[in-house]
């Protein structure tokens, strides 16, 4: 079946993105998912279980922290499948310490990927997308964007940063037919929040109206509409997938 639709997603080795991912895949669909772990079993994973339903599906290593990688990487997608119709930035990481304790490299790393990172990618991504008059760039945020979070500085302005960048490059890209959104997930189970020891886990847990973690397909059905058709009028927006949790 010929390609219709090309989807990126980063960070798809495991986790949330690999459910997005695999969410996204369809015969009449490519998704390319990228990943920074070099023998990443999970890489492989995801590749096989994407080529059972994507029409073409491909596994890119590397850091998203490295603008001239992603836009060479992005560029070359869009060149050899003809487009590029969904960008997904999902590639995140933590290095959790208290305010007073944060290293300067701790700060650094975190804003460098979580935020920077998605900069360099929907950069690369939106100059193709206007180009076609059509494009969706949904980023993961984080409740505690908007929650603030113990140990979380230097993550939590990363998240928060995100909404800020998606809110000013969906002004700057409506004209050309290009949304802009974000996901900000509460507590979803995934290798981020396994690190959690049991009663923490267990006081988040208390915390949620909905009295679970999340899933990551919990977090992809709704990355999912946001880049479908029916989400053609709305950019700019944050969709919470948190169990209830008021923040
Ligand atoms: N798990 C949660 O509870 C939760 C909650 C809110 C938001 N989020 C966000 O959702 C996203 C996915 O979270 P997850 O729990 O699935 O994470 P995870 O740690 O399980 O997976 C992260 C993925 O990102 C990739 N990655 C990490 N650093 C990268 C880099 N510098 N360059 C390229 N790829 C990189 C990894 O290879 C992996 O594929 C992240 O942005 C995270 O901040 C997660």
């Amino acid at each position: 079946m010929d390609i219709k639709k090309v989807v990126m997603v980063t960070g798809g080795s495991r986790g949330i993105g690999r459910a997005i991912a695999l969410k996204m895949a369809a015969p009449d669909t490519a998704v390319i998912f990228t990943h920074v772990d070099p023998a990443s079993k999970g890489a492989a994973e995801t590749l096989a279980l994407l080529k059972e339903k994507a029409g073409a599906a491909e596994a890119q290593c590397w850091d998203i922290e490295d603008s001239a990688a992603a836009q060479k990487n992005i560029e070359d997608v869009a060149a050899r499948f003809g487009r590029l119709d969904v960008l997904v930035n999902n590639a995140g990481l933590n290095r959790d310490s208290l305010s007073i304790r944060m290293s300067d490299d701790d700060w650094h790393k975190v804003l460098e990927a979580n935020l920077f990172g998605v900069f360099a990618c929907s950069r690369a991504a939106a100059k193709i997308m206007m180009k076609q008059r059509h494009g969706r760039i949904i980023n993961l945020s984080s409740i505690v964007a908007f929650s603030g979070n113990v140990g979380q500085a230097n993550y939590s302005a990363s998240k928060a940063g995100l909404l800020g960048l998606t809110r000013t490059m969906a002004l700057e890209l409506a004209g050309r037919g290009v949304t802009v959104n974000v996901v900000a997930p509460g507590f979803i189970d995934t290798d981020m929040t396994a690190k959690l020891d049991d009663k923490i886990r267990q006081a988040f847990i208390d915390r949620v109206p909905l009295g679970r973690f999340g899933t990551p397909e919990d977090v992809a059905e709704s990355v999912a509409f946001l880049a479908g058709e029916g989400a053609s009028y709305i950019t700019g927006q944050t969709i919470h997938v948190n169990g209830g949790l008021y923040f």
